[in-house]
């Protein structure tokens, strides 16, 4: 097992990642101060993995929510079961909460814990490849609204991240390279060592040998947590982990939630970026065919959908949480493992973009 550290002073936590990790019940219970213990995990997690967790839970009051699983249901709506079930089952302040799953049960889990009684203690599983390099990691916590992704939330740090990278075994092929999306940025936006050793060990990583993989959950995490430790609540550098994102949140809203995966439509929106940053003289046509051969070799879609045209996307991007004023601000790259902190862009070169790029 490899422990790697997010300094947020007394906020500090570790994140575990190892083989097996999800077995090991000493790991999981020095973080639980509690008797209380809430579970929440979706239905296709719940019958792959909730059992082992719950061999670790022995002795505990134990109580689970388990949701529907989708995108489109980190919703309000949904987020009030898990308020029903704590207030139902008289949980208290010192109650802990277990989020185990994806993105979308961390981000759900995280924020249940950050409003119920003000704040419980939560702990992160992350049982897919885009939520252990990324999502579990860094305390933002949120559910979606219909006319915008992510916009209702909080920054909520768990007390340890378990990631355990045996339950990767059991993800989808699509679900897999929606995760090197996320992977791939960190290299993008940071770390061009990384980025020539994701372009060298592609394959492997597609093949999921497993000594690759840990090195790639590694180095992510390790990208993550030192952003987070030097701008938690995104004052500036950490929103340049939203590389692609205001594309890919537009294409997930505008295409209904749940259509392209969340890495699937960052892959397209960092294309995009890409583009942008070329067409400001930043990135050479020969690096932006780099950023596409290696989403391509990830197996991601690099293209935007037909049915959003540019106009649609321009006002899909104007509700983003980066955008000042209404204006709408984007992450670009000065050269592969460099990017721009958040800047306003000419609506005509953004235009160009979304109409030009990928359209042909
Ligand atoms: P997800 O949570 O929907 O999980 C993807 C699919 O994999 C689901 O069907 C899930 O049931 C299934 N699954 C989970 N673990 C599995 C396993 N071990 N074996 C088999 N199937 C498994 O999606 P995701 O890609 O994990 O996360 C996407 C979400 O994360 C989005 O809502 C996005 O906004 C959010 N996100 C948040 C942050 C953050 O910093 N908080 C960062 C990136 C993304
Ligand atoms: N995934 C973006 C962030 O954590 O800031």
């Amino acid at each position: 097992m490899n422990t790697l550290n997010v300094e947020l002073g007394t906020r500090s936590y570790p994140i575990y990642i190892g083989s097996g990790l999800l077995g090991q019940k000493d790991l999981l219970q020095q973080h639980i101060k509690s008797k209380h213990v809430l579970v929440v995990t979706n239905t296709t997690v719940a019958e792959l993995y909730l059992p082992l967790l719950i061999a670790g839970l022995e002795g505990y009051v134990l109580e689970t929510v388990i949701l529907p699983d989708g995108e489109q249901y980190k919703t309000l709506e949904w987020l009030n079961e898990i308020f029903d079930k704590l207030l139902a089952k008289k949980f208290s302040r010192n109650a802990t909460l277990i989020a185990l799953g994806g993105g979308v049960i961390g981000d759900m889990g995280g924020f249940a814990a950050a409003c119920y009684q003000r704040g419980i203690v939560f702990l992160q599983i992350p049982t897919t490849l885009l939520a252990q390099v990324d999502s579990s990691v860094g305390g933002k916590t949120g559910v979606n609204h219909a006319l915008g992704k992510n916009m209702i939330g909080a920054f909520y740090q768990p007390q340890c991240v378990i990631a355990d990278a045996d339950v990767l075994d059991t993800l989808d092929d699509r679900q897999f390279s929606a995760g090197l999306a996320e992977v791939i940025k960190y290299g993008l936006i940071r770390d061009v060592v990384f980025y020539k050793w994701l372009e060298d060990n592609i394959e492997k990583l597609m093949a999921r040998d497993k000594q690759a993989l840990a090195y790639a959950i590694e180095q992510s995490c390790l990208n993550k947590a030192q952003i987070v430790a030097e701008d938690e609540t995104e004052t500036g550098l950490r929103a340049t982990l939203n590389l692609g994102h205001t594309f890919g949140h537009a294409i997930e809203t505008g295409m209904g939630y749940g259509e392209y995966l969340h890495g699937e439509a960052v892959s397209i929106g960092a294309c995009q970026a890409a583009d942008l940053s070329r067409r400001k003289g930043w990135l050479s046509d020969a690096d932006v065919a780099r950023i596409i051969a290696l989403f391509n070799a990830a197996r991601l879609p690099v293209k935007p959908p037909k049915g959003l045209d540019a106009e649609r996307f321009v006002s899909l991007m104007s509700v983003d949480k980066k955008n000042i004023d209404g204006q709408i601000r984007l992450i670009l790259l000065k050269h592969i493992g460099e990017a721009t902190l958040p800047m306003g862009v000419d609506l005509c070169l953004l235009t160009e973009t979304l109409e030009n790029y990928g359209r042909e």
